[in-house]
């Protein structure tokens, strides 16, 4: 029975929700991976009950290895903008090796869809941050070791990118809330952090029954038309969708078109000849706009019966009102770097 759990990625805006999850009850012990335990959100995390913290760096394997031997199971979220495509693809796949040969009892494995191979290869839809997390999935689910259980969390874009990221709007002097983006009649399948650590919780719970899954999880298909009108219901503020062709988001985007898709640049993060970021993104809305990526929503409500279920809900929870919160810790460092300078 696993008892204790690294989580790579823990001080993030994923691992956060997943490391409260799992530290709850005392159920489990909880080991951080980071590369600083001293940073604000370690010692968030560190107050919890029975966490501590394990310093060192996903793209070192003495680091890994080390950590590894220390716990019984494992919840990966590899950061794959900070890394990159090429450097997910290879840690992911060699965390699991090194989990299975210090058998680790239960790898999870925090994934994303595998948009080029969802779309049948088209590279219309290719985009680097998702398919490295797909192609370790596929590969870590074939494996099938004897001694490891082996569970993948889907997830997918964060309900919580309506305040920090793509999905956030434009306030307009007269508090008009502008949603600008190339979706058209598509629909994102968002997902509420929490409920990602409520998943992951399962998971690690029920291992007879997660073992080889790859559990798929959304908390809606949100279309922008509907999210529009669920914005004026819930904060009263006039909400309008302005459907953009890609060329002219991605020329407003402020990132030029020659920026490479991973943002750090160390340790060879971006692939030589690789997508840019614009690529990397356009193959990300395209796989919106187009609508191909599915959930079975009966086996989410069974799973969690009490999920959160629509975005309405979710809006009414956190108390959205389209005003800027930050949620990646990537960017607050970012911001928190170039406003030191
Ligand atoms: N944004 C979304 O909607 C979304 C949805 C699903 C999945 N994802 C995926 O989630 C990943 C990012 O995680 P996040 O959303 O939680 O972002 P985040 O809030 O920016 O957190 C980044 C995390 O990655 C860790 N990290 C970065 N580089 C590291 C390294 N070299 N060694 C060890 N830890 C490292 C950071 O830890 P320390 O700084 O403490 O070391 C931090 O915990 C990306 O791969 C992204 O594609 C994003």
């Amino acid at each position: 029975m696993v008892t204790k759990i690294l989580v790579i990625g823990a001080t993030g805006a994923q691992g956060f929700p997943v490391v409260r999850a799992l530290a709850e009850d005392r159920r489990y012990e909880v080991t951080i991976f980071t590369r600083n335990a001293s940073s604000a959100r370690s010692k968030t995390l560190l107050a919890l009950p029975g966490v501590t913290a394990f310093e060192g760096d996903a793209t070192n394997e003495k680091d890994l290895y080390e950590a590894l031997r220390q716990v019984d199971g494992v919840y990966c979220n590899l950061d794959g903008f900070a890394i990159g495509e090429l450097n997910e693809t290879f840690w992911g796949i060699r965390t699991f090796e090194m989990a299975v040969e210090l058998g680790i009892e239960h790898f999870v494995w925090g994934s994303l869809d595998y948009l080029l191979k969802k779309s049948g290869y088209d590279a219309k839809y290719r985009c680097g941050h998702y398919d490295a997390k797909g192609r370790v999935a596929d590969f870590i689910l074939q494996q099938k070791p004897k001694s490891t259980a082996v569970s993948v969390l889907t997830s997918g874009p964060y309900m919580e990118m309506l305040y920090d990221g793509m999905f956030a709007p434009r306030p307009q002097p007269d508090g008009t809330l502008v949603f600008a983006h190339p979706i058209g009649n598509g629909k994102v399948p968002m997902i509420h952090l929490d409920d990602i650590g409520r998943y992951a919780r399962w998971i690690f719970d029920h291992p007879e029954e997660s073992n080889g899954m790859d559990l798929e999880v959304a908390t809606e298909h949100v279309g922008w038309e509907y999210l529009v009108e669920c914005v004026r219901r819930v904060t009263g503020k006039n909400a309008v969708f302005v459907d953009i062709p890609q060329s002219v988001y991605f020329a407003n985007s402020g990132i030029s078109a020659t920026t490479p898709a991973a943002w750090a640049q160390s340790k060879g993060a971006s692939i030589s000849g690789g997508q840019t970021f614009w690529e990397n993104f356009a193959g990300w809305w395209s796989a919106w706009h187009d609508n191909f990526v599915t959930r079975d929503y009966a086996q989410l409500d069974r799973i969690l019966p009490d999920r959160v279920r629509t975005l309405e809900e979710w809006m009414r929870k956190t108390k959205y009102d389209g005003a800027f919160r930050p949620i990646l810790k990537d960017r607050s460092d970012q911001r928190e770097a170039s406003a030191s300078v």
